[in-house]
């Protein structure tokens, strides 16, 4: 039992006093105690190392308060699993040395046993509950394979992954292969993950508004409603689409617990495309938490009017930006937990 189950209330659609909040990304970043590992460790050895990853992992619940945790890891540890090389530069984001361009290139990747691969996920989660106590629940997270191939087949990061979607749209099959590798080693993954211990999955389509409606549902909202199905029954499953407004109504109907919303879709366009039912999570531009703390309270207490308290869970639209002041970040969750109706 959580002893703090205002999230997985939230998730099942209950009536609550307040809804719940966490941030997207706020394991790490901003925070200077997490600042601190980061000059010692290396990206993947804070991700390989369970001590390290479960103790970024419950930094921010004990600054903070958060109603729920989220694992210290990162989406690419998929592809990396899939003996797709991936570096992270500092100061310059993922780089993967070896893309996918061909089906020759494709024919080398595998689909990994999760145990083999990625078991030290797992002994993290296992160590995070130990250090969680029950307090708050867990999410365990993965990139929408969309957004995964964009990495895969760009190399880095990109403003606009035009070398992923020239993929898709001259080598279908091969990108279809490729989504489906990820697809398949994505439900294994995250399965591992409920049963080492989470108690909700999120999944991230950070790139999905890079595509056009159509080509949406074909290269990435197949690919997610495949996961949703896989896991729906054995945990609470989030879907987030950057910039994918256009797809909330398929999101609302397609079995997840709930609908992530990014900040340019209001509270009340968000409630009407996903037909006033779903619990919804989002969805404070990041940038805003910027403002000075008394602005900050404001605008978040309207957002919960607008949302409503029910099934409605705080967050930000985005993950939360590194230059943000620790006091900015405590104002958001604090005007939450003081929230009246
Ligand atoms: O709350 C959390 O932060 C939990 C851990 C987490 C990380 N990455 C740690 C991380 C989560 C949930 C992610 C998800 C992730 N990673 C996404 C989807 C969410 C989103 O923001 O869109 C994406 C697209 C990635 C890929 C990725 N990882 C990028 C583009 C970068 C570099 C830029 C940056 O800082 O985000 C990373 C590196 C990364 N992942 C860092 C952290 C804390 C920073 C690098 C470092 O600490 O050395």
């Amino acid at each position: 039992m959580i002893k703090n189950d205002l999230f997985l209330k939230a998730l099942k659609g209950e009536t609550v006093e307040r809804p719940p909040v966490w941030m997207m990304r706020q394991a790490g970043r901003y925070l200077p105690e997490f600042m601190e590992l980061r000059k010692k460790y290396d990206f993947f050895t804070r991700c390989q190392t369970p001590e390290l990853a479960s103790e970024i992992t419950v930094q921010p619940i004990r600054r903070y308060g958060m109603d729920a945790a989220i694992l210290f890891s990162d989406i690419l540890v998929i592809p990396q699993a899939m003996d797709i090389e991936v570096q992270m530069k500092p100061n310059f984001g993922p780089y993967l040395p070896n893309p996918i361009r061909s089906q020759e290139d494709l024919d080398k990747v595998i689909v990994p046993d999760i145990q083999d691969t990625l078991g030290y996920v797992m002994d993290a989660i296992t160590m995070t509950k130990e250090k969680l106590n029950d307090e708050v629940p867990l999410i365990g997270f993965a990139g929408s394979p969309w957004t995964l191939l964009c990495y895969c087949v760009e190399g880095q990061g990109s403003k606009s992954f035009d070398k992923a979607r020239g993929f898709c749209f001259t080598q279908p099959k091969a990108a279809h292969e490729l989504l489906q590798k990820i697809t398949d080693t994505t439900i294994a993954y995250l399965k591992a993950k409920v049963k080492a211990g989470v108690n909700a999955v999120q999944i991230f389509d950070s790139w999905g508004g890079m595509l056009s409606p159509q080509d949406y549902q074909e290269f990435s909202w197949n690919y997610i409603q495949q996961i949703v199905d896989a896991l729906k029954d054995e945990a609470p499953v989030i879907v987030f689409g950057k910039g994918c407004w256009f797809a909330l109504k398929e999101m609302a109907n397609s079995g997840a617990s709930a609908v992530g919303v990014d900040w340019t879709c209001s509270a009340q366009n968000a409630r009407y495309l996903t037909g006033g039912n779903v619990t919804l999570q989002g969805n404070f531009d990041p940038a805003r938490l910027l403002s000075p703390p008394e602005k900050i309270k404001e605008m978040v207490t309207q957002m919960i009017r607008d949302f409503g308290k029910d099934k409605y869970i705080v967050n930000l639209g985005h993950g939360i930006l590194p230059n943000i002041p620790v006091e900015n970040a405590k104002a958001f969750i604090d005007a939450v937990k003081e929230y009246k109706e």
